[in-house]
């Protein structure tokens, strides 16, 4: 599988994800924008696409929106579900491919959160996730996600990259108790503009001493913003707003993460 076996790390995700983003996050203020953007556009329902463990979906329903939410991996909607449940919330999420899933309503706001649409690994994927998710818009329904712009200086660095070239990326505790070290290394193809990378999670006996591993791979893609603008045309979006960071940065020249507010024409 070209994805992470999200059924693998799902119940570690958050457990590694805090780690992740604790010095650098590209993420930061993340869940305050998409919770101003459903409380703006969801006055007809709300999804949460790709939502994952619920990082979005958990922090909209402990603001009194209860929105729905999928993902492909139904490990990662069990955990979702889960941690759900254990705040009392009863919601609607479910496993679906985001190219081809079709909710039994249509809603006004969709959201896809942290990367999710960068894991679309060809155009012709992306061009079905943006038709599909579309369709299960209402008129003039509005949608959120988010690209990183390519830059040339990390692309010309991970293209001299082997996918067996593994820098230290973090460790932290899994949910066994064990301690866990995360290694990745990532290889750009420009023609495809895909990244591949290979994850390995190396498991720690009490000594620190490596007892097991797994390598997990992961291929996400890159997308230019003019062809991003060609495609959400050929989809029947107009952009409402591009911005360069959560905290509605400008989204003119140089950003580092481009989000995307965009209506169903
Ligand atoms: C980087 S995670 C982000 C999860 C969540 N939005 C968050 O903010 O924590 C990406 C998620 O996208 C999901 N995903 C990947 N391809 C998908 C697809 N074609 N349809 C639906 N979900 C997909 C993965 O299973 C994973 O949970």
């Amino acid at each position: 599988m070209d994805l992470h076996d999200y059924s693998d790390v799902a119940e570690n995700y958050d457990l590694y994800l805090d780690v992740m983003y604790k010095n650098e996050d590209n993420h930061e203020g993340f869940r305050e924008f998409y919770l101003d953007f459903a409380k703006k556009y969801g006055q007809d329902g709300v999804i949460d696409i790709a939502c994952g463990t619920g990082a979005v979906l958990l922090y909209l329903a402990e603001h009194g929106i209860k929105a729905d939410g999928t993902d492909l991996s139904e490990a990662m909607c069990d955990v979702a579900a889960a941690k759900a449940r254990a705040r009392g919330f009863n919601l609607n999420i479910f496993p679906a491919d985001m190219t081809a899933f079709r909710s039994e309503r249509k809603y006004s706001c969709a959201i896809i959160a942290r990367s999710g649409f960068m894991h679309l690994t060809t155009p012709e994927l992306q061009r079905a996730a943006l038709l599909n998710i579309r369709e299960n818009l209402t008129d003039g329904g509005m949608l959120t996600f988010n690209t990183f712009d390519p830059h040339p200086y990390f692309q010309a660095q991970q293209m001299n990259t082997k996918d067996t070239d593994y820098s230290f990326r973090l460790e932290y505790v899994n949910k066994q108790g064990k301690r866990e070290r995360i290694y990745n290394a990532i290889n750009y193809d420009p023609y495809t503009q895909i990244m591949s990378g290979n994850w390995k999670f190396e498991t720690l006996d009490d000594s620190g001493n490596a007892i097991g591993e797994r390598i997990r791979p992961l291929k996400m893609r890159q997308t230019y913003r003019q062809e991003m603008k060609y495609l959400l045309e050929l989809t029947g979006f107009e952009i409402v707003n591009v911005y360069g960071g959560y905290h509605y940065e400008s989204g003119e020249g140089s950003a580092k993460n481009v989000i995307w507010c965009v209506r169903k024409r």
